[in-house]
């Protein structure tokens, strides 16, 4: 357990962070100088994925659907472009895809910063905080206190809830808070909280160290320790955050299974924050991992919900299911390895595509996987369809294209070399990524992608992901925006999710083969353009 840190960016904040924890408000900080935030916006400024209108964002909190809104607060410095005192902004959008900022949810306070975490609605009001019929939503968070961190104290962490009698729009924090005072664990944060219907009960999974621990309540008031899980499985490199746990259907199968998710600050997948997944059962009490899924586990070490760099502390929406019972999950789409540095000034990070989570029975064990939600087809209009592209290691095969974009690709897997898809700039910038036979794997590269000397960790390797069926088919739909990448390879079975960023828009799209002649068996390119908003 020697590599288990906090998060050392917390002690780097100390100055900001007394600040903030004393009340004072920043200026809001106009970001370097006009001209340079009007190019950065036409430049890098996504199209199709959430950013916050101004400074800085990082992990999606408190999800929840209510009356037609999807909701989507955020780990938000609103003062500056990077991290310091926490507050919950706030977002709705009626479709996961075209969003609109609210005002500002939650506010640090005596108790200390805001930290991520979770809000149902209260249906049944169990909590009380109703008032005349109407329904409660209630959020569960972190209370991160800056005193005692820099105090060097254990018990900087407590669970507190607030309430919103308006949809989510403004909330009042609970007089009893904390909920859950510190058990002298230093890492002890990010309550995600579902209502498990088996047991009426509300369930609550909190990432404690490199554990998650499991609690109950009647009330979301009341809580009460369960159990504790994970000491000795998946991957302990950093401590464990943002846990999330939720039934998924079995694709085929009349059964459901529990997954777990935890992330990771720092892991040996590219040495960078990911999220890593458990498959196995719920009980009320107790998560216990399904006897082929430890197996497996066991022999393959980890299972990394996405094998790219750029998707971490995603968590699921409340009250919302797909009718197939299917989850849906939102993503921040950076890394804390350089989120700070980032070259965008206005503000920092994204958020990833929202996608929809199913589970898959594969070689006697389940692998989880991720697709980017339908809604996202209102936006899109095909743009250019070819049926059959023969690709020759002579003569590879080039065209022009306008992002952001959605590729669907399907092609023959071939016998040996590198079937490699690239986009590039006016400027010479490149992202590279395609197939590699041999290795049996795919790879996203983005070594000359633009700007990328901000970190020595952004682009010093490619990031790869084991190709998981033997099917002689490969499938990719790929959602490129201005500054980002999302390809979900074999039906979402192996997804890669990177953030880049160009000197000039990306503009063209090429395909080459290194030593054989590759069938694009369809090549189909759909324009996303939100402007057309229904
Ligand atoms: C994950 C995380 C959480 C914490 C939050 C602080 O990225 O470290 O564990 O609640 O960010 O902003």
């Amino acid at each position: 357990m020697k590599h288990i840190q906090s998060k050392p960016l917390l002690a780097l904040l100390v100055i900001a962070a007394t600040l903030g924890f004393l009340g004072c408000t920043f200026q809001s900080k106009p970001s370097s100088n006009p001209q340079d935030s009007v190019d950065e916006e036409a430049l890098y400024r996504p199209e199709f994925h959430f950013t916050p209108k101004s400074n800085w964002m990082n992990d999606p909190n408190g999800m929840f659907y209510f009356e037609g809104k999807y909701h989507l607060y955020f780990q938000h410095y609103p003062d500056k472009n990077v991290w310091g005192p926490m507050h919950w902004g706030h977002a709705e959008s009626r479709d996961m895809i075209h969003w609109e900022e609210k005002p500002i949810a939650l506010y640090p306070d005596s108790l200390g910063y805001i930290f991520s975490g979770s809000a149902v609605v209260d249906h049944q009001n169990t909590s009380g905080f109703g008032t005349d019929g109407t329904i409660p939503i209630v959020a569960m968070f972190t209370h991160h206190d800056m005193e005692k961190e820099i105090a060097e104290q254990v018990d900087v962490e407590s669970q507190s809830i607030a309430y919103s009698l308006d949809q989510g729009l403004t909330w009042t924090k609970y007089s009893g808070n904390p909920v859950i005072a510190n058990p002298n664990i230093r890492d002890f944060r990010d309550p995600k909280v579902f209502w498990h219907e088996a047991t009426q009960k509300w369930v609550m999974v909190l990432a404690a160290h490199d554990q998650v621990m499991i609690y109950g309540s009647p009330d979301l008031k009341e809580w009460t320790y369960l159990s504790s899980f994970g000491k000795h499985a998946g991957n302990h490199d950093a401590v464990w955050e943002c846990p999330d746990l939720f039934p998924l259907p079995v694709a085929g199968e009349e059964q459901q299974k529990y997954v777990l998710l935890v992330s990771n600050s720092r892991n040996s997948l590219a040495s960078g924050s990911a999220t890593q997944y458990f498959v196995g059962d719920f009980d009320g009490t107790h998560f216990r991992m399904d006897p082929h899924f430890e197996q497996e586990l066991k022999s393959k070490k980890n299972f990394w919900m996405d094998f790219g760099k750029d998707n971490y502390a995603g968590v699921s929406w409340q009250n919302i299911q797909r009718p197939s019972g299917n989850r849906l999950l939102i993503g921040w789409m950076s890394n804390w390895e350089y989120a700070t540095k980032v070259p965008t000034q206005g503000w920092r990070s994204a958020m990833t595509i929202a996608r929809e989570l199913s589970l898959k029975p594969l070689d006697s064990s389940y692998r989880l996987i991720s697709q980017p939600v339908e809604e996202l087809q209102a936006y899109q209009k095909s743009l250019f369809k070819e049926g059959l592209i023969k690709i020759t290691p002579q003569k590879p095969w080039q065209q022009p294209v306008r992002f952001p974009a959605e590729l669907r690709i399907s092609f023959v897997k071939p016998q040996s070399g590198q079937l490699k898809f690239s986009m590039t700039s006016a400027k010479g910038n490149r992202v590279d990524w395609g197939f590699d036979v041999e290795q049996n794997q795919f790879f996203l590269d983005r070594k000359t992608s633009g700007i990328v000397d901000f970190s020595p960790s952004f682009a010093d390797q490619a990031a790869i992901a084991p190709r998981l069926t033997t099917q002689d088919s490969i499938q990719a739909r790929v959602l490129i925006d201005k500054t980002s990448i999302e390809i979900f390879w074999d039906e979402g079975l192996s997804p890669m999710t990177s953030i880049f960023f160009p000197q000039a828009p990306m503009d063209q799209l090429s395909i080459a083969t290194s030593k054989e002649i590759v069938d694009i068996v369809a090549l189909e390119i759909f324009e996303i353009d939100l402007s057309q908003h229904p």
